[in-house]
């Protein structure tokens, strides 16, 4: 078998100085580094995105059915009602949620703030005016942020430590450096219910319990009351499947970092592969 092998190396050597021009017979016989996976070289400057990826979460890898059911875009008060009737839901299943609140509304409606922190809730930035901050200058996205942490402390005391921005949209670059000057952790979402769309509370029910995993983010918006109608049956759904709802911290925090790839096969270069090629060949 061995022998086989080293044979058909031996012709494939030849085949292949056959084919070289006389210049590229220059360089080695060997196989060029594929240009695919170059060697990692150290100290080289890494990208932006992945830099912006280290400090941005659209789902956590956790080690038990633990979830994260977030809120945008209120506090929504008024005729609706709709975030003191989401609080009074969750306080029926002692379910835990996280907010991710719009300045204005924050300012607006303090007392909503301070009961949502008050029974257990995490509150996260979601911009003051809910623009879409990629297309925004440095200093328009430094004051929508602050602004709105400006309008929680004012409301509750509290200044949050994760943001969420509006429409998902932020450049790699913003979200490094809002990261850091915020002390943020930029949150996304595995689960979009598309609920601002209005399809009804039952399709909004059944496109939440049917995507959602363990470590799952999942959007929505207490400001429909659409999506506060859908909130009983996904609660039961999901807690009948046996998940546990925690903030977003507290998911953040079971954090097991990136989850294993599976393994690729063998590949095709590699000396198995080519000891086996003979053995099947005539
Ligand atoms: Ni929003």
């Amino acid at each position: 078998m061995a022998r086989h092998a080293l044979f058909f190396i031996l012709l494939l050597s030849l085949a292949q100085a056959r084919a070289q021009t006389p210049a590229a017979s220059a360089t080695p016989a060997t196989p060029a580094t594929p240009v695919s996976s170059p060697a990692p070289v150290a100290g080289a400057p890494k990208q932006p995105g992945a830099i912006a990826a280290k400090v941005t979460f659209s789902r956590v890898n956790v080690d038990g059915p633990y979830i994260a059911m977030t809120f945008d875009d209120g506090p929504s008060g008024g005729s609706t009602n709709n975030t003191n009737r989401l609080l009074d839901l969750a306080a029926k299943k002692h379910i835990k949620l996280t907010f991710f609140l719009i300045g204005e509304n924050a300012a607006h409606y303090p007392q909503l703030v301070q009961r949502e922190l008050a029974e257990g809730h995490q509150i996260g930035n979601h911009s003051y005016t809910h623009p879409n901050l990629a297309k925004m200058s440095d200093e328009a996205v430094r004051s929508e942020i602050q602004k709105t942490q400006d309008a929680i402390i004012g409301a509750s005391g509290y200044k949050p430590v994760i943001m969420r921005p509006p429409y998902g949209s932020m450049t790699a670059r913003q979200r490094i450096w809002v990261a850091h000057d915020f002390g943020f952790k930029i949150i996304i979402w595995d689960v979009d219910p598309l609920d601002w769309k209005r399809p009804g509370s039952s399709v909004v029910a059944q496109r939440i319990i049917s995507a959602t995993r363990p470590g799952s983010i999942i959007l929505s918006h207490d400001i429909h009351s659409g999506t506060v109608d859908a909130m009983p049956q996904v609660f039961d759904a999901l807690l009948a499947k046996g998940y546990k709802f925690v903030t977003v911290s507290e998911l953040l925090a079971m954090d097991k970092g990136p989850a294993a790839k599976p393994k690729k096969p063998a590949a095709a270069a590699s000396p198995a592969t080519a000891a086996a090629i003979p053995s099947s060949t005539p």
